[in-house]
């Protein structure tokens, strides 16, 4: 491919501080490294209690054993989304329940949530898509008002913000991915944000394969035991030295990405404007994770993808609705009669977009797109 559609980031220092650990010797969690990593996202995020883990994945099934998930709980989620957010409240015994999208937002559409509740519920999945959304308040207005837990889904949305509080930080608890298709990451890695003062200690037994060791390591025991379900879901400190590299230099990716972004959409705009394709325009102060834009259909979007496979462009659709899956036929799906998530997400393309992508190369990539249109 002439120009792929990510290549991860490298800040030039990961090897100096992976000479540090190999130097020092410690190399499992949680370590010098992961303290520093959760010390650079409180400072970004104002998250006092941050915790490192292997992936957002794990942050996920993390967050489910925190709330106590049990076989016939209800979990609502939107259908759009990665299997994470499902399976981690289905290996619990979980009862999924999956809302439609707004199309405008591509997230959950919060109008449904109380079509979607019932005595069962107990908690809300909201997930961030592209690392925007849309009328958070109104989402935890619905919890608070049920008595629901609310857990982000913030896998792509490191350094996004919602009225300038970032995102992952407005429910109990918020799960990140540092996997090396996000802004910044880690190989594979995640974090997650507790954000109910009730769920820390919870949490630290969890991620400690279910023992009180945190507390031994803080002094507050003379020894650990097993004290209630968990795995190892702690991040090594070969990660978070390389993940502390990339934290470092995050504002400058996130300020970069944004200038692609933006030369995307003014490139973009006269084909926006004659109705060929639409694309996001949210006010909100985003981290530009992905710039996707909607063709007309299913058909249209295959053939665009496959026009500019031909010139060397690498470009993507994204996530295949969970309702609609082998597995996520099982649980209901709620709607306003309408498929959303089945006809949104089938108009879906993502462009190439990573901080050494160059201005030259967006010209290439819009001009493939503006030819496709013309041909037609
Ligand atoms: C919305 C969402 N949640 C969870 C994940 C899983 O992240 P990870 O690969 O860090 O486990 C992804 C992966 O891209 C995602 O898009």
């Amino acid at each position: 491919m002439k120009i792929p559609f990510n290549i991860p980031f490298i800040s030039g220092n990961e090897v100096t501080y992976l000479n540090e650990v190999i130097g020092e010797k410690v190399f499992s969690s949680p370590g010098k490294f992961a303290k520093k990593c959760e010390k650079e996202l409180s400072k970004i995020t104002h998250c006092t209690d941050i915790r490192l883990t292997t992936s957002c994945t794990s942050a996920l099934e993390l967050a489910a054993l925190a709330i106590e998930i049990k076989p016939k709980d209800e979990v609502i989620l939107p259908s759009f989304t990665f299997v994470s957010s499902a399976n981690a409240f289905a290996l619990r015994g979980a009862k999924l329940v999956f809302v439609d999208i707004n199309p405008k937002t591509m997230c959950l559409d919060e109008s449904l949530l109380e079509k979607a509740i019932t005595p069962k519920t107990k908690a809300i999945v909201l997930v961030h898509y592209a690392g925007l959304t849309e009328n958070i308040e109104k989402v935890v207005e619905v919890c608070k008002k049920n008595n629901l837990f609310l857990i982000e889904d913030a896998a792509q949305s490191i350094d996004s913000y919602y009225k300038n509080q970032h995102l992952g930080t407005f429910g109990d608890l918020g799960c990140f991915s540092f996997h090396d298709t996000k802004n910044i990451h880690c190989g594979e890695g995640g974090s997650i944000l507790i954000n109910n003062k009730n769920l820390v200690k919870k949490v630290d037994v969890i991620l400690e394969k279910g023992t009180n060791r945190a507390a031994f390591l803080a002094g507050k025991t003379d020894n650990y035991t097993w004290q209630s379900l968990g795995s190892s879901y702690g991040l090594s400190e070969i990660n978070a030295a390389f993940l502390y590299a990339q934290l470092q230099e995050l504002k400058l990716v996130t300020k970069k990405r944004k200038e692609l972004y933006k030369l995307y959409q003014k490139n973009l705009l006269p084909l926006k404007q004659k109705g060929f394709i639409d694309f996001p325009e949210s006010q909100n102060n985003h981290n530009a994770h992905i710039f996707f834009i909607k063709v007309e259909n299913k058909i249209v979007r295959d053939q665009l993808i496959h026009h500019l496979k031909e010139s060397g462009i690498s470009a993507y659709f994204h996530y295949s609705p969970l309702h609609l899956s082998e597995m996520g036929k099982q649980y209901p799906f709620i709607s306003s009669g309408k498929d959303f998530s089945k006809e949104e997400s089938e108009k879906v393309v993502r462009l190439p977009l990573f901080y050494g992508l160059t201005e030259n190369e967006i010209e290439l990539v819009s001009k493939g797109i503006k030819q496709f249109f013309e041909i037609r």
